[in-house]
């Protein structure tokens, strides 16, 4: 309750500091707000129609890419070729990723293969599978199992108490296996952890509805159940990296920015938001950006196992030199900026330490010279930007949201993260306004004792209350 409280006051903070320059620029109308000369170089030349048809290829022709899968690594291709024919020289740069545990879930009832997550920590099983009758187990007290237990299926209801103590006590009972159904409704299975432990049995997780329906087959019949799971093992995922020079300046001596976007997804998401709208959007401004004189040296990466912890934004700067560093100035990272989701009506520009920085700056700049109204800056990490921020650069992410709750579209992370719910005139928006954010940082030379400062501000100076800030 007092995290709410906090963010919202966090929200209403930064709406009445921050909000109030751009909304007054909004005020005088859109006439007379098309831009700066420069910023047309953006945004007369991006077109929203090509980052369609990278949404469309990423998430209908390829779908779900998770990390260290085929599917991830056809997406790479596609990025590669891509970035090829707007005339880069590509790099890929692979990384090793952990283990990773893939299995299934049949029953003997008619929906037969159920969407399972795997709990971290799960044990696997033999090629066969682990097969059993299907017991209904409470929530997995130890007086919930019944005697038929023994080397046979647990169906237990989250909550209560921790997945572990579930498991443990089904261990103990001697279950084979143990089937945890959620006890909220959700688009998708939840993720069990088991806080670090191990368990000696197969462990999955369905959703609320599954466990019902399952819970209602066993009143008339006998319900049997197989898991399957298996450690696959040696994954790598990779980065794609196209450099776009600087015009005639001696090699390492320019400032570097970063653009990324990760392009894989989580498990059963066509992760047409998350995030090949990003992924679609830098694409489209390399593109246009190639051709253009810079001062600073530009970097698109695209980034590979995203959502299994930034194992690729964090592998891509432990990879940088000291020198690198130094010339770093600044990260636009670009997660979930193509949402239709009616209530997303604000641009979140996200700061890991809530601080108005080099992009926030920019951002918030050519959000006033477009007439754009739409950017609120916030405090989160969890995304790639995360990665840059520990390095001490300059980051933020791209992400639209709702404005008050900071809520994110109902089908984030689900099967239904489809194109249908992509807005061609929001990819539109994000590409006019960061495209034109960071080409006015890119364009002009930046001294060089500035150099990796950013514009970081002293907490007072943006901080009406610092108490919000307690937790
Ligand atoms: N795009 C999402 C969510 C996101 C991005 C939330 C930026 C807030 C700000 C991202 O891909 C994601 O799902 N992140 C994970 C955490 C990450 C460390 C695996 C999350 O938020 O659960
Ligand atoms: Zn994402």
């Amino acid at each position: 309750m007092r995290k709410h409280i906090v963010v919202l006051a966090i929200v209403a903070l930064l709406f009445s500091m921050v909000q109030i320059p751009v909304l007054a620029g909004k005020s005088q109308t859109n006439t007379g707000h098309t831009g700066s000369p420069f910023d047309k170089k953006i945004t007369e030349r991006f077109e929203s129609e090509r980052s369609m048809e990278h949404i469309s290829y990423l998430s209908e022709d390829i779908g779900p890419r998770v990390a260290g899968t085929n599917q991830e690594k056809e997406a790479a291709s596609y990025i590669e070729q891509e970035l090829q024919r707007y005339g880069y020289e590509v790099s890929k740069q692979v990384f090793d990723i952990a283990n990773r545990l893939q299995g299934q879930l049949n029953t003997s009832t008619e929906e037969s293969e159920f969407a399972i997550r795997i709990a971290t920590g799960s044990s696997s099983t033999t090629e066969e599978g682990t097969f059993g009758y299907v017991y209904h187990s409470g929530k997995g007290e130890p007086s919930g199992f019944p005697d038929e237990i023994d080397g046979n299926i647990a169906l237990i209801e989250r909550g209560d108490f921790s997945f572990w103590e579930k498991v443990n006590n089904a261990t103990e009972a001697g279950a084979s296996g143990v089937i945890i159904y959620d006890n909220t409704d959700s688009l998708v299975p939840p993720t069990p952890s088991l806080g670090g432990n191990s368990a000696s049995i197969p462990v999955v997780a369905i959703t609320k509805e599954d466990g019902e329906s399952l819970l209602e087959k066993m009143e008339s019949e006998e319900v049997t159940a197989t898991i399957k799971i298996s450690e696959i093992t040696n994954q790598t995922s990779q980065n794609i990296i196209a450099v776009k020079e600087p015009k005639g300046k001696p090699a390492n001596d320019h400032d570097i920015v970063y653009v990324t976007a990760h392009y894989d997804s989580v498990p059963y998401a066509p992760g047409a938001n998350d995030n090949a709208s990003g992924t679609s959007v830098v694409l489209e401004l390399a593109r246009i950006m190639k051709g253009y004189a810079t001062d600073k040296e530009v970097r698109f990466v695209f980034v590979g196992a995203e959502e299994i912890g930034l194992v690729g934004s964090r592998y891509y700067v432990s990879q940088l030199s000291n020198d690198e560093l130094d010339r770093s100035l600044a990260n636009f990272n670009l997660d979930m900026v193509g949402t239709n989701w009616e209530e997303a009506t604000a641009l979140f520009v996200n700061v890991v330490d809530g601080a108005p920085n080099l992009v926030w700056q920019s951002t918030s700049d050519a959000a006033q010279r477009l007439g754009n109204d739409s950017i609120v800056l916030f405090e989160r990490g969890a995304s790639d930007h995360v990665a840059f921020y520990e390095a001490g650069i300059d980051a933020a992410n791209f992400i639209r949201r709702e404005p008050v709750t900071a809520s994110l579209e109902p089908w984030y992370h689900t099967p239904f993260d489809t194109i249908d719910k992509i807005s061609q005139d929001r990819i539109q928006e994000a590409g006019e306004l960061i495209g034109s954010a960071i080409y006015d940082v890119v364009r002009k030379e930046t001294p060089k004792g500035k150099r990796n400062q950013g514009v970081r501000m002293n907490e007072g100076d943006y901080l009406l209350n610092e108490a919000v800030y307690v937790e």
